[in-house]
């Protein structure tokens, strides 16, 4: 497995590897990789001849400086990680290499962005936009994958690849939990001991919701309420906001038709702050 840590670098690369003929899966990350990145790994080795995994810690699409600072970074762990997972490529970069002060384009997401973590966090959506364009055009891959516990950025990278024509192809893969149900997440390691016991109130409140959903005389209130009613229970947690939504257009819905209570066609999502740590989680009501 080799490192590499600037764009002219990985797009050298990967322009020579698909003039070999070799299909290319790229595993976007932050670091500080768990079992989630682990799982998305094994799916881009399954679909692809060469796996390339990028490290990088967007400044761009973060809320301030001070949740910049308190990301977690271990690129020396992370590439022990990806060596022991047999990745072909890390692709890391240094921040200036991807931002140099000339820098100045933006890529703008559409109305994907401005509901659920669009309303608190400005310009977050925007970041990621930009940082996946670069890293596409960087690693050139066939496939890109991507966790569906962040929904919403998933659903926004597949409309940015539609829109901006860039014919790779968009593999979503499910949430992958801890044994007691929280979601995979790098912001995991920074709860303090009583708020890890308490973030156990982000799957149960949306456990509480799926199992409303799947009586035929629940309403979308129902839900709402029986999961807000779990999350206030536990003083660590303060609730931002919780979504019963479209799951194409990520527009909330207010009632659910007979043809919406099918896998696919919904989802409750919500997110909890504990303390400083802001934690997102969903699910679909009905898939089995
Ligand atoms: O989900 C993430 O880790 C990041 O938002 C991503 C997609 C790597 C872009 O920085």
């Amino acid at each position: 497995m080799h490192t590499i840590t600037n764009p002219s670098g990985m797009r050298k690369w990967a322009t020579e590897q698909r003039q070999d003929g070799h299909t290319i899966g790229l595993v976007p990350t932050m670091g500080a990789l768990h079992a989630g990145h682990l799982a998305l790994i094994a799916a881009a080795k399954a679909a692809s001849d060469l796996v390339v995994v990028s490290i990088f810690v967007n400044p761009l699409q973060f809320d301030g400086q001070s949740d910049l600072d308190k990301y977690p970074r271990q690129v020396e762990r992370d590439i022990g990680v990806c060596t022991a997972a047999a990745v072909d490529v890390v692709y890391a970069p240094a921040a200036a290499s991807m931002y140099p002060p000339a820098f100045q384009t933006r890529v703008l997401p559409g109305p994907l962005a401005e509901v659920m973590e669009g309303t608190t966090r400005s310009g977050h959506f925007e970041g990621v936009t930009t940082v996946v364009t670069k890293l596409f055009n960087a690693v050139q891959p066939d496939r890109a994958f991507f966790g569906e516990k962040d929904y919403q950025q998933l659903t926004i990278i597949r409309q940015l690849t539609a829109d901006l024509d860039l014919g790779i192809e968009i593999v979503g893969h499910p949430t992958v939990r801890e044994p007691d149900g929280l979601a995979r997440s790098s912001r995991n390691v920074r709860l303090s001991t009583p708020q890890r016991k308490a973030a156990i109130c982000l799957p149960r409140a949306l456990d509480a919701a799926v199992a409303l959903a799947n009586q035929q005389l629940s309403s979308v209130p129902n839900m709402i309420e029986a999961a807000k009613q779990i999350i206030a229970a536990e003083p660590e947690a303060r609730l931002d906001y919780i979504s019963v939504f479209d799951a194409a257009t990520l527009q909330p819905v207010v009632g659910l038709a007979n043809d919406q209570r099918q896998a696919g066609r919904v989802r409750i999502g919500c997110a909890v702050l504990f303390g400083e740590v802001r934690l997102i989680d969903n699910r679909d009501p009905f898939s089995s």
